[in-house]
């Protein structure tokens, strides 16, 4: 399973040009939250992608960490970013209690207008 946020579409879209190439899905993380469906028991590789906002994670994709429960084998992370990625993966690690497998960072447009 693929868990991205994505507020202009950047991550939305890696998100799911991986989840096609490997037969997997892409799920977001404001769906969840506000479902209120947190429990995955049975996840064999977990992803994770989220926007880079202030050198480090934004607010809702740190909540979704915080709180959801799941089991994986493996798990990669990609962070999105427009000039500079920071330490967002730090975050992703700290929030999501656990070591990440694989950490990326992926240039794309950039959403930062000030
Ligand atoms: C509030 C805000 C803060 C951002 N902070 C950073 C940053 O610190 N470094 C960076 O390289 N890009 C930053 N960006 C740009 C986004 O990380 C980048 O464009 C990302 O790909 C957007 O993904 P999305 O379209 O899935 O939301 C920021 C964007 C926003 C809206």
């Amino acid at each position: 399973m693929i868990f991205y946020f994505s507020s202009t579409g950047n991550c939305r879209y890696v998100a799911e040009t991986i989840a096609k190439e490997t037969s997997d899905e892409a799920v977001s993380m404001l769906d969840c939250l506000q479902r209120r469906k947190l429990e995955f028991p049975d996840c064999n590789v977990l992803g994770i992608v989220t926007p880079t906002y202030a050198w480090g994670l934004p607010d809702i994709a740190a909540v979704f960490l915080r709180h959801v429960r799941i089991r994986s084998r493996y798990t990669f992370f990609i962070a999105t970013y427009g000039t500079t990625p920071g330490n967002t993966a730090y975050f992703a690690q700290k929030n999501l209690g656990r070591e990440l497998d694989a950490k990326f960072s992926l240039k794309m447009p950039d959403n930062f207008t000030p």
